[in-house]
């Protein structure tokens, strides 16, 4: 499938959940895995950090790669100097690559040399390229990369830990974010990271997010496709009232 059936596709079934990996439980990770796939979940998230762009160090490209998955791979790189290891991960699988803006003093260099890499799931496809922003970082550093764009994810917390509280502000940032979007004209996915949880999870959706982050809300307990679908049904029933009502969270 091409990148922009892709695109559209994910555009038009959104909000879709995307798998926090890193909250699962390690002893049980495959079953874990395959509990969110029969939930109907297209993408799984892998929190890669290093331990130097945010104060925790979890999994590399070896991880990445040893996860046998039908879902799309959503790599969520929260590491210093994405560039110099940003192939590592496409070849490891990755079918979304997510550079933080405040990362590398190159980011649209980085997102030019993704645009040049294969995907190696499917080459019709191309690697998907996200940036995030950390809850400090203005959107306006997302508009210059645009054209080089097809998702801009808004971290909702502070990148390190999963079971962080969202934070408040984030509702406000990502309406201006979606509405930045819109007015692009451009088939850009709007992604939320962090802090999302069956409480909260509708009034997010109702702001338009195409892509929610959800990791510890999934992975808890012994049943992560249940909470993933209970996760789906409730953002799905937000999306919907967002689009009459526009709720605020
Ligand atoms: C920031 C990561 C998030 C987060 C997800 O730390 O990018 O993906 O850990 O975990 P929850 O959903 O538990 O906040
Ligand atoms: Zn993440």
């Amino acid at each position: 499938m091409s990148r922009n059936d892709t695109i559209a596709q994910l555009h038009d079934t959104a909000p879709h959940i995307t798998a926090g990996v890193a909250s699962a439980d390690v002893m049980n990770l495959g079953a874990a895995i395959r509990s969110v796939e029969q939930a109907g979940v297209r993408l799984l998230h892998f929190d890669v950090m290093d331990g130097r762009f945010c104060p925790a160090l979890t999994f590399g490209p070896a991880f990445v790669k040893g996860v046998r998955t039908r879902l799309l791979k959503d790599v969520h790189l929260m590491i210093a100097e994405p560039e110099a290891v940003v192939a590592d991960y496409v070849q490891a699988g990755a079918d979304l690559v997510i550079v933080h803006v405040e990362s590398t003093r190159h980011v649209h260099r980085c997102l030019q040399a993704l645009g040049e890499m294969e995907n190696v799931n499917d080459p019709a496809r191309g690697v998907l390229r996200g940036v995030a922003l950390n809850p400090g970082t203005p959107l306006e550093a997302a508009a210059p990369l645009m054209d080089d764009l097809d998702a801009v994810f808004l971290l909702a917390v502070n990148p390190g830990w999963g079971g962080q509280a969202f934070i408040p502000a984030t509702g406000e940032r990502l309406t201006r974010l979606a509405d930045m979007v819109r007015r692009s004209g451009r088939d850009i996915l709007v992604g939320i990271d962090g802090g999302i949880t069956q409480v909260n999870i509708a009034e997010v959706a109702a702001l338009g997010p195409d892509i929610i982050v959800a990791g510890s809300a999934v992975f808890k307990g012994d049943d992560p496709g249940a909470n993933a679908r209970a996760l789906a049904d409730a953002a799905r029933r937000g999306g919907q009232s967002g689009q009459s009502a526009g709720a605020r969270p």
